[in-house]
């Protein structure tokens, strides 16, 4: 079993798109049942509030037929950290803050999603771009890569 936690900011776009995109991805391979994935945010402003998913980021999961469930924001704990094999971030400054939050990451499970591409780079938050678009595609491309990453690995 491999466990997966994806982490932005508030857990409500760009983490639980990430969440769902890899879900339907080892369901498509048949490999669901290897893999355990949630997604978590490093502030808990949303927290408060029982935040579900942002409805750009629904938007964007119905028209490319990716299936989710109503999914809540939570912040990421320090008992994520051991649990998790991988903590799959969106940006630099949710790295920073992860390790504010579980310590430093002396198990090398921290990650920038885009890290795993030939080109390393940050996804932009939508909150702010309310380009839900490139932030599909961005994590389309990630999670392929983070896939690739693992077969070979395995190999
Ligand atoms: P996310 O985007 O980190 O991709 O979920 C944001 C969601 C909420 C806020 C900021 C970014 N906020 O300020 O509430």
């Amino acid at each position: 079993m491999i466990k997966v936690l994806f982490v932005c900011l508030g857990n409500i776009c760009r983490s639980p798109m990430a969440e769902f995109v890899l879900k339907q991805m080892v369901a498509e391979k048949g490999l669901a049942d290897n893999f355990e994935i949630d997604s978590a945010a490093t502030e808990s402003y949303n927290e408060m509030c029982r935040a579900g998913i942002h409805h750009g980021t629904r938007q964007m999961l119905k028209s490319m037929h990716v299936p989710f469930e109503e999914h809540y924001s939570r912040r990421i704990r320090p008992h994520d950290y051991a649990y998790f094999d991988y903590i799959l971030a969106m940006d630099d400054s949710n790295i920073e803050d992860i390790q504010s939050l579980v310590g430093l990451d002396t198990e090398h499970k921290i990650y920038r999603l885009l890290d795993f591409t030939d080109h390393p780079r940050n996804i932009k938050d939508p909150w702010y771009t309310r380009n839900f678009d490139e932030t599909y595609w961005d994590i389309v491309e990630g999670c392929q890569a983070f896939l690739e990453y693992l077969n070979n690995k395995s190999e």
